[in-house]
């Protein structure tokens, strides 16, 4: 089925194509790589919440008002995540992955979090250094498309339930409590993550690292951004360096890309 037949929208299709073309050329966001249902349906509900009858009045708009754009960009994403999301995965990337990778690069280590939304995936990884006393100098690159969710990564404040895989001892070890009940993530913890704003689908990536994690991102991409992105990835790794997807993600590809499973979700890097 084609997925733009998913939903019907009220608004003209050729002017959704030039909506598309022009958010493109003037703020550098190329949505033609998400699934196109999706972004639609999402579009269309912020033009009706101000009963906008044309993309190209909404699109005059956006130009010229950059808290509609804002907003155009947080209803586009969605942040929902936690600590220790999948925690056996993260159980397996303690105990097998991050000492062999530690040992093999040192201080040298380059961990990416790539769609880290409010920070908790980044800073799980930065518990993870602390639990295997990883030296100082190894950080953990989290980048985000969205700049709302970066500015709230990097207060490091949470509610309980972002911690709910979180056990007692860690959140002694890593938290203090803060204003309502809300934990704050410790600054020895927050040193280790460096946020940043990077659009996976069209910035320059980093290169030689060691792992990279990009969980439950590619389910708003299509196909062909999907297969790109994987490309990519694959190129920004080190011979030996390991992609971890998320736990619904599989890339069936893996061999052509110089790939191997070493356990489900996890992914290395075999050859150039
Ligand atoms: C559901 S969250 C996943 C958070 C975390 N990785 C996890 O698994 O818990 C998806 C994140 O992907 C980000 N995202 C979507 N498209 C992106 C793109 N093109 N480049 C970078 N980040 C993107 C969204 O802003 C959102 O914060």
């Amino acid at each position: 089925m084609n997925e733009n037949s998913l939903y019907n929208s009220p608004y003209n299709d050729n002017e959704y194509v030039w909506l598309l073309e022009n958010i493109a050329k003037h703020f550098q966001l190329d949505l033609r790589g998400y699934k196109q249902h999706r972004v639609r349906r999402r579009i269309d509900m912020i033009m009706r919440k101000y009963s906008y009858n044309s993309y190209k009045d909404y699109f005059n708009d956006l130009k010229k008002d950059s808290k509609l754009w804002d907003e155009f960009l947080d209803k586009l994403t969605i942040n929902v995540t936690e600590f220790f999301r999948n925690p056996e995965k993260w159980n397996y990337l303690k105990k097998e992955i991050l000492p062999r990778i530690l040992k093999e690069s040192g201080s040298k280590t380059k961990i990416w979090s790539a769609g880290c939304s409010t920070g908790e995936e980044p800073y799980t990884h930065a518990i993870l250094l602390e639990e295997l006393n990883a030296p100082k100098t190894v950080k953990v690159l989290a980048t985000d498309l969205d700049k709302f969710v970066i500015e709230k990564a990097k207060k490091g404040i949470y509610t309980e339930r972002s911690l709910v895989n979180v056990s007692e001892d860690l959140k002694k070890k890593y938290f203090r409590k803060s204003d309502n009940n809300n934990y704050e993530i410790l600054s020895f913890v927050k040193n280790r993550v460096i946020f940043k704003q990077h659009n996976l689908l069209m910035d320059p990536f980093e290169s030689n690292v060691d792992l990279i994690s990009c969980r439950n991102v590619v389910i708003y991409f299509d196909m062909e951004a999907k297969n790109n992105l994987y490309k990519n990835f694959v190129k920004s790794l080190r011979v030996g360096g390991v992609l971890f997807v998320g736990s619904t993600e599989r890339i069936f590809n893996y061999k052509s890309l110089g790939l191997e499973v070493i356990e489900p979700f996890f992914y290395q890097k075999v050859k150039e």
